[in-house]
């Protein structure tokens, strides 16, 4: 046997150990897609899976139909998340997640980061866990920029939360030219971003806090690529859209994190 084969069953069997240990969640954002039938057939698919225990699932329909994930998933571990809301107290939906500050929402409705600061302080009071998005533009990642940009964005985005509040907040690094787009960050850039946004949180909000917050990627993740982008350091999770849209394709990126 090679010397290169030799490695490569070595670095699976880490590989697979890796992924019986590390929980991930998956999130599935579906922005305007699916009809009420399409979403009935997606969730008695997903419904009679069995995800197992470790790693957690969860969607994020558009919100007209967030009655059918109540009335399916009521004893089911799958949980479900909305898009979009308005920061005043009244008015929330039963759900537990909410996206907030999605590149789509900042750059075609203009949404700022004082607006988006505004919402992630409205989902902490209402017992809302926010997913905040964050990302930068191909120029910025191309003129070295982005590092600025994320940081910005999260100091802004969470100056309205402090301490414990902290503990609740996920967030997803978004690369916006990444975004439906089928062009994914490699490994190493997102390995070396989630690794800078990690020291960051860290040394912003302390250890304890900068070390729990968990950190996901998204930008056309599926599964041909969910295993690699998994592997690289600091990913607890990702938001995915078009991928999370096929039901069987949610499961093989869950089995794969599962390391089955
Ligand atoms: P994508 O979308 O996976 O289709 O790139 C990700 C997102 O918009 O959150």
């Amino acid at each position: 046997m090679d010397i290169k084969d030799i490695k490569k069953i070595v670095r699976d069997e880490i590989t697979e150990s890796i992924f019986q240990l590390q929980d991930f969640l998956l999130v599935g954002n579906w922005k305007m897609n699916k009809t009420k039938q399409e979403i009935i057939d997606f969730l008695n698919v997903i419904v009679n899976h069995d995800f197992g225990e470790k790693n957690s699932i969860i969607v994020i329909p558009s919100s007209p139909y967030l009655y059918l994930f109540e009335e399916k998933l009521r004893y089911s571990k799958i949980q479900y998340g909305v898009q979009n809301f308005y920061p005043k107290d009244e008015g929330a939906f039963g759900c537990k997640y909410a996206i907030v500050g999605h590149s789509e929402r900042r750059n075609i409705f203009f949404e700022c980061d004082a607006f988006t600061s505004k919402k992630i302080k409205a989902c902490i009071e209402n017992k809302i866990i926010p997913i905040l998005c964050i990302g930068e533009h191909l120029e910025q990642r191309k003129n070295g920029e982005y590092k600025k940009i994320l940081v910005d964005q999260i100091r802004e985005d969470l100056s309205k939360v402090s301490g414990d509040e902290l503990s609740t907040v996920i967030i997803a690094y978004e690369p916006i030219w990444a975004i439906g787009t089928g062009e994914t960050a490699s490994p190493e850039q997102v390995e070396e971003t989630h690794i800078f946004l990690r020291n960051f949180l860290i040394e912003e909000y302390g250890n304890e806090i900068g070390n729990n917050i968990p950190l996901l990627y998204g930008g056309s993740v599926k599964p041909s690529n969910i295993k690699e982008l998994a592997l690289a350091q600091s990913v607890s999770g990702f938001l995915i859209g078009g991928a999370s849209l096929d039901a069987q394709a949610l499961i093989e990126m869950s089995n794969i994190l599962d390391g089955k």
